[in-house]
């Protein structure tokens, strides 16, 4: 199977799960991305079955009214049982690296409210230790230097990415090589850098449920 075909096993699985558990009263939170993308297609088959979505990234809102699914303001709504958003990368825990498309502050904030945050995910984001790929932090732009400064001391090594900026204006440094082999530890310490908005480590809330696309099928990994 395609890394592509894994995506939409994945997405098919959890709409899948949670489309038995909505009601019309249901608020459903959206991730960002092209695993979240399928997720969006097909939930739309299951729109007259729950009320609306909480949209992560401009981009989700846009692809979920496209299908006709109401998207509202995450202050207008009460509970949202589930969060359902791909990942960078998850280990065995759970715990995951996110923010790849630039919306993890968004994504943290939803995650954070829903009851449930259902990860689902190609294998090719399974991994033993966080890190390989490069940790995305949102950062207010007058502390690009100050921050820049605040990571090498952390250990690792910050590269700003040029022509971004997230849908909360501002801009996002990507750091390459950083021990990541404590993950609830470092997203305390990335959290203490004054001019960080949120780092896309996913380790405090991590995921409730994986979805983990193999081509033996896909894994439920609680
Ligand atoms: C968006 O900011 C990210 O957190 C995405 O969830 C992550 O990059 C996964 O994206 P894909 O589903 O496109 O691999």
């Amino acid at each position: 199977m395609t890394q592509d075909e894994l995506k939409q096993a994945v997405a098919r699985a959890a709409v899948d799960y949670i489309a038995p558990r909505l009601d019309s009263r249901s608020i459903v939170g959206v991730g960002t991305g092209s695993t979240a993308n399928y997720f969006i297609d097909y939930l739309a088959e299951y729109q007259s079955d729950f009320d609306g979505a909480v949209a992560s990234s401009e981009a989700t809102a846009e692809r979920l009214k496209s299908h006709g699914i109401p998207v509202y303001d995450l202050n207008a709504v009460g509970e949202i049982e589930f969060y359902v958003d791909g990942a960078d990368e998850t280990n065995e825990r759970l715990e995951l690296i996110k923010g790849g498309g630039g919306a993890l502050t968004r994504e943290k904030i939803v995650a954070a409210v829903a009851k449930t945050f259902i990860c689902i995910a190609d294998e090719s984001k399974k991994v033993d230790i966080l890190g390989d790929f490069p940790l995305p932090v949102e950062v207010i732009p007058m502390a690009r230097s100050h921050v820049g400064r605040e990571i090498v001391k952390l250990g690792g090594d910050p590269v700003y990415r040029e022509g971004f900026t997230t849908d909360n204006g501002n801009i996002i440094i990507d750091i390459h090589n950083l021990d990541i082999s404590r993950p609830i530890v470092m997203e305390e310490k990335l959290n203490n850098v004054v001019g960080i908005v949120t780092n896309g480590l996913f380790a405090r809330r991590p995921a409730d449920l994986l979805l983990l696309g193999t081509s033996d099928g896909v894994r439920t990994i609680e």
